[in-house]
């Protein structure tokens, strides 16, 4: 029996610090043997935002810690690692850097690859975490720093169908979620608000519904609720602005799922069609639920991550490093963070192209 490689992955991209040892069975399937996550939300929750600086410095405070609880929880030993994979970008500069130099130094001390990975590529695979999943399949990410359809290939090869214009969905939440007095992040807050409201009291803006193909746009969402916010009065109005809001959501990725899947097609001519969703929106389950009934009336089989992999975690980081790992793709530890690294290189920058489309 071949000794299966044994990745250690980490992630700081943004305000999780998180460590993953994963290896793989004898049929290739992936094991998790810890994935252990270090949230920042007390860090920046008076802010009501992310603060890059604040966030790096709680990285760094925590990082060793994360790592080493990782490699005790997983039962194996710091020698036995094969190769450490860090996410390398998209993502804030300063909190890039600290998983990036402390994989790599690590990597350098052990004397094995290092492996630079792409944050969004890890999202786009964390379904086979959980299940069998074989290319070409159709790949929506809802997080909170991205929104996009992808055409996902094969490992490294993606070709964007759609993307967000302005916000992504997960700050369109966030946003929502401050004007209506709820503490950051407040995305998931929505979905309980939205239990108790009537989704129909409030009529809000669904911008490009009509154009643009499936690429979206939600910042004019954010100006619609800032109004109605001014003349809420009760808590009953809340509910009913955040069910409203939360339907407002599910009427546009509808209807823009329904234009990727028409786009996929073009593309792909297999008989069994897949739709994945992932990143932090994609654990709402009333997202979750239309996106299947969709797929169920269209045909395509609908995958998505378990809740807890929906947002960022290291094990999805540590995957890519293994089917790097496979294919000995490794990096050299000149490898820079990079803050901007889409999936598509090809794709046209979009943002703030309102007018254009
Ligand atoms: O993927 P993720 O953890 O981080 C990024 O890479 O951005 O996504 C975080 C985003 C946040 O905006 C958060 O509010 C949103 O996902 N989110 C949700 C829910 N859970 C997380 N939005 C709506 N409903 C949820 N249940
Ligand atoms: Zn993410």
């Amino acid at each position: 029996m071949n000794k299966k490689p044994l990745i250690l992955g980490i992630e700081s991209s943004c305000d999780e610090t998180a460590a993953s040892l994963i290896t793989e069975n004898e049929q290739g399937f992936p094991i998790v043997l810890s994935n252990i996550i270090s949230s920042q939300e007390e860090v920046h929750k008076e802010f009501g935002g992310v603060v890059p600086e604040l966030a790096a410095r709680s990285h760094m405070e925590k990082i060793d810690w994360v790592v080493k609880k990782a490699i005790d929880k997983s039962g194996k030993k710091i020698e036995e690692i094969d190769a450490v994979a860090s996410t390398a970008g998209p993502g804030l500069i300063v909190c890039l850097s600290v998983g990036l130099s402390f994989g790599k130094t690590l990597a350098a001390s052990l004397n094995k690859p290092f492996i630079a990975v792409n944050h969004l590529e890890g999202h786009a695979l964390s379904p086979r975490l959980n299940s069998t999943l074989n290319y070409p399949y159709l790949f929506l990410l809802i997080s909170g720093g991205h929104t996009q359809f992808l055409n996902v290939l094969g490992l490294g090869k993606y070709k964007r169908l759609g993307t967000t214009i302005d916000d992504a969905l997960g700050e369109a939440f966030d946003k929502t979620a401050k004007l209506l007095g709820i503490e950051f992040p407040g995305g998931p807050q929505i979905e309980i608000l939205a239990k108790r409201g009537d989704p129909n009291k409030y009529d809000l803006p669904k911008p490009i519904l009509n154009k643009g193909g499936c690429n979206l746009s939600f910042a004019g969402l954010k100006t619609a609720v800032l109004k109605i916010t001014k003349d809420i009065r009760t808590e009953q109005e809340k509910f009913d602005l955040a069910a409203s809001f939360q339907r407002t959501i599910e009427e546009i990725l509808y209807k823009k799922t329904k234009l990727a899947f028409i786009e996929f097609e073009k593309l792909n001519e297999q008989n069994k069609k897949i739709f994945v969703v992932a990143g932090g929106v994609a654990a709402n389950k009333r997202v979750r639920s239309m996106l299947k009934n969709l797929c169920e009336e269209k045909n395509y089989e609908s995958m998505f991550p378990p809740i807890n992999l929906c947002g960022d975690n290291a094990a999805m980081i540590a995957l890519v490093g293994l089917e790097k790992f496979k294919m000995k793709q490794f990096n050299n530890l000149d490898y820079p963070a990079r803050p901007r690294w889409p999936l598509d290189n090809t794709a046209a920058f979009l943002k703030g192209a309102g007018v254009k489309l």
